[in-house]
């Protein structure tokens, strides 16, 4: 008889998901991978003689019980996924094996539905703050550094018990992501480029010592939780599910700095609204020039909490001025005022029509040098805005002087930031701290112009002749179109259904 906490590694070679409504036990239990050193035949051969006694507690060699050890999921063609107890035994009756930190698999999904499932919140873009409400279920799996990944399991969202001495809550050893699933007319749910955030997610957690894991197996598991959750994913134009994947270095009973030896995964859902009220609406930006965000060698193009933390003062100090977010502006040494940098959790876009006798349109955002987040929108925009066809489109350092200068000339046309969080944010004012500002045009009408087009008609080249220019509002525009499944994503094709 095996042993209870091993049955969730048994089910056919082709199961998928298991669900396991009503059970009280919660599995948290490593398993690796044996594999054999080559042999397979012999392996084949040597686990027909191991099986457990009835105790359930030690493998016993020379009973013939293939039969059980072919219940366990076979992890490739050559190996067995077992779970901790059986592990040892198995390489010590067969000291061919193998012992082999398992990675995450969607095979191995573990469901337990929540008994309590919540009435899903009205959707209205007036009350429905970002990141406020959380669906029923959460994926989580756990890791350790000789064993690998658990087996992941969606639960009912529940709270994480933490020694106090985790790492995270000492160090903010941890990473995130932020993606965003959209229902169509056609009910279809779509990720929005995900293998971007999985790639994104896998440096930030390289970055920190906190582990790999298979990004296409863990954008499965995720998919699943989607699946389970689709009557909380929005179907209104603008609406979405937040999805926040977050690593976490945890429990490791030890105060000093080290690298990573256990962690936990989490991922989450939030239904979430247009991040203003009403269609495109401005804010303005707190030019920081003392407080840094990133700086060259440092962790700026990570998605890591600790860049998210020294943002909160100036943020503060922002907002005492009108001002909802911050323009980080590095001050490098260099003659020039300052590189822009990015906003706290928008990247940054400045259209700005050049001098010279043909007055070009040129969209200028910072390259991607190590101090910039990769955003996946600010990506996808630079894409749709290239094949717009009627502007230069240019990633290039760019020095607050010349911000000032095209602002005084009347050539700082548009500025807008960029997050899957806020999509395309108009900017309408960049405010210093000694209170003057650089107003920005925004112009309204053209925006909700753009914003009223057919679908599928804001992305296609050269289409803009004598129509009202909104860049921002175009964007807005064409992404929404792809996101929402509109039109077919000719230049993402990563855009995935669920
Ligand atoms: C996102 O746009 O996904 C973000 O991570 C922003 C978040 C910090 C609110």
């Amino acid at each position: 008889m095996l042993i209870c906490s091993a049955k969730r590694l048994l089910g056919s070679r082709s199961s998928l998901a298991k669900y396991r409504n009503g059970a009280h036990s919660k599995f948290a239990r490593h398993s690796a991978v044996l594999y054999p050193d080559g042999r397979s035949p012999a392996f084949k051969e040597e686990c027909r003689f191991a099986a457990l006694d009835d105790a359930g507690s030690n493998f016993s060699s020379g009973i013939s019980k293939w039969g059980i050890l072919w219940k366990h999921r076979m992890h490739s063609t050559t190996g067995i996924r077992l779970e901790e107890p059986l592990q040892k035994s198995m390489t010590e009756i067969v000291p061919r094996l193998a012992l082999v930190p398992s990675d995450i698999r969607y095979e191995d999904l573990v469901i337990t539905r929540s008994e309590h499932i919540q009435v899903k919140p009205k959707l209205d873009a007036t009350t429905l703050r970002f990141g406020a409400v959380y669906s029923d279920h959460m994926l989580q799996a756990s890791w350790r550094e000789e064993l690998g990944w658990t087996a992941p399991s969606i639960d009912p969202l529940s709270s994480v018990s933490l020694h106090p001495c985790a790492q995270v809550l000492h160090y903010a050893v941890q990473c995130f992501e932020g993606m965003k699933c959209y229902k169509g007319k056609d009910g279809r749910l779509r990720l929005f480029r995900p293998d971007m955030n999985m790639d994104r997610f896998a440096h930030s957690a390289d970055r920190l010592t906190l582990p790999q894991f298979d990004k296409v197996e863990l954008l499965e598991c995720i998919k699943e939780l989607l699946r389970i959750e689709r009557d909380w994913v929005p179907d209104e134009e603008g609406f979405s599910i937040y999805i926040r994947p977050l690593l976490i270095f945890v429990t490791h009973p030890f105060l000093g700095v080290c690298p990573t030896r256990e962690a936990m995964l989490f991922v989450i859902l939030s239904p979430v609204g247009p991040y203003f009220p009403s269609g495109l609406k401005p804010i303005k930006l707190y030019v920081e020039t003392q407080n840094g965000r990133a700086f060259p060698g440092g962790v700026g193009d990570t998605k890591i909490g600790g860049n998210y933390a020294p943002t909160l003062l100036p943020q503060l100090n922002g907002t005492q001025l009108g001002c909802s977010q911050v323009l980080f502006v590095l001050q490098d040494g260099n003659p020039g005022g300052g590189l822009v940098g990015e906003s706290s959790s928008m990247n940054v876009f400045f259209l700005i029509q050049q001098d010279g006798e043909n007055r070009e349109l040129e969209l200028v955002t910072p390259p991607l040098d190590g101090l910039i987040l990769p955003g996946i929108t600010r990506d996808s925009v630079l894409t749709l805005a290239r094949g717009f066809g009627n502007m230069k489109v240019s990633e290039r350092p760019l020095r607050f002087n010349e911000l000032e200068g095209a602002a005084e000339n009347g050539r700082l046309l548009e500025v807008f930031g960029t997050g899957t969080a806020c999509m395309v944010q108009p900017v309408m004012g960049l405010v210093m701290k000694d209170q003057t500002e650089i107003v920005v045009p925004f112009n309204n009408e053209a925006a909700e112009y753009w914003l009223a087009k057919p679908p599928g008609t804001a992305g296609l080249p050269h289409s803009s002749a004598g129509e009202p220019l909104s860049v921002c509002g175009r964007l807005t525009r064409a992404l929404l179109d792809v996101q929402h499944g509109h039109v077919d994503s000719k230049c993402f094709d990563s855009t995935q259904a669920v």
